[in-house]
């Protein structure tokens, strides 16, 4: 299957590491294990295949973030949760509805599979949020799947409940599949942490979460899709091709980071205040640059007001300064940068890269 260069992905192997300020991350300071609170169990777990779609006791704490109890299936990652979400619905020839800007993934791999895929433009005078009657019309009775991802990376938006309520009524009128990235949920900044889920108000409704964001543990490589018994059956079925089970340490170390997530939940806000707190002043006093402050997730996007196509923009910057910003262009929204906002050292990078504005 030939499919497009995943732009984000190949532009951070190539300068993430090399960078003296990462403001390219999307993850909040990730935890060790000696911060989670395992106890000896974990000298007992044994490491078999284990339980091959994920441990009952995980699948209980995954559930314990939705409204209802949800049929799971335990993935490699939300990486890989997309993907079997995509395989196990998706042939050549179906209409796919993605709104960008996005992870890639979610407009890539349908084109890979040969879908026609339609790409709905977020706004800034939006706010970056859907026009309700602007998306009713791009999805029509041939459209098989709606992409979203909310809270959205990288523009900080949160889609409201009420809207989340009107997006799965239109695709309820022309009997779409929603698949909801829901791997920034719980990061919200106003109002309760956890959005609704759209697993839990609309049937044909597919969340993808996953341990890598809210919960700081990316290297755990856990995702999960919580939907439909015969959409998680199907995709069990391409799973087989793809996963056989998770590690069983990362099953077990999941599951204990999930039934005590509060803590991590008020270490993570600690962070993501203190960083809107730094980029609300950077912003204040820096001139030419617009930003909409972010709702929920960790990453926003900035216009940064010089025209210059946004990699080589990063590129000068990073070569010049060590701080590293990714390019809008690798998200299709070229003029803009995305900035992590939970990035350690946020301050003083804010602080060069004012500098380097208005040099
Ligand atoms: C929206 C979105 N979906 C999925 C992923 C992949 O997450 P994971 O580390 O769980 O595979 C990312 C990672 O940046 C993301 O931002």
């Amino acid at each position: 299957m030939r499919i497009a260069d995943f732009k984000i992905e190949e532009w951070m192997n190539k300068y993430e590491a090399g960078a003296k300020y990462d403001l390219t991350t999307t993850c909040i300071s990730p935890l060790s294990i000696n911060e989670l609170p395992y106890s000896d169990e974990i000298f007992n777990v044994k490491l078999g295949y284990g339980d091959i779609t994920g441990s009952s006791r995980l699948k209980s704490a995954i559930n314990s973030l939705y409204e209802k109890e949800h049929n799971i299936t335990v993935t490699h990652g939300a990486i890989g949760a997309n993907q079997l979400v995509f395989l196990s619905l998706l042939e050549k020839g179906d209409e796919v509805v993605s709104i960008v800007p996005t992870y890639q993934q979610h407009y890539s791999i349908p084109e890979a599979i040969g879908c026609s895929v339609k790409l709905y433009f977020l706004k800034e005078e939006n706010n970056w949020l859907p026009d309700l009657e602007e998306l009713d019309k791009v999805i029509t009775s041939k459209t098989k799947l709606l992409c979203l991802n909310n809270p959205n990376n990288p523009t900080g938006s949160v889609i409201p409940d009420w809207m989340l309520e009107k997006i799965a009524e239109i695709a309820g009128q022309k009997n779409v599949w929603i698949l909801s990235d829901e791997v920034y949920r719980g990061l919200n900044l106003i109002g309760k942490p956890y959005s609704k889920s759209i697993a839990d108000i609309y049937p044909k409704g597919i969340s993808v979460g996953s341990m890598s964001k809210t919960y700081s543990l990316p290297g755990l490589r856990v995702g999960w899709v919580a939907g439909r018994g015969d959409l998680i059956n199907e995709i069990n079925h391409q799973r087989q091709y793809n996963t056989i089970s998770i590690s069983a340490l990362d099953d077990y170390f999941s599951t204990v980071a999930l039934e005590n997530r509060d803590f991590i939940a008020q270490r993570n806000f600690k962070i993501m205040n203190e960083g809107i707190g730094i980029l609300k002043e950077w912003l204040d006093k820096t001139p030419r640059v617009r930003c909409i402050l972010p709702k929920g997730g960790t990453t926003v996007l900035l216009n940064y007001g010089l025209n210059i196509p946004s990699r080589e923009f990063c590129k000068n910057l990073q070569a010049k300064t060590g701080v590293a910003l990714l390019p809008g262009e690798t998200m299709e929204m070229e003029g803009y940068v995305r900035i992590g906002f939970c990035a350690e050292n946020l301050k003083t990078a804010l602080e060069i890269l004012g500098n380097y504005l208005i040099r």
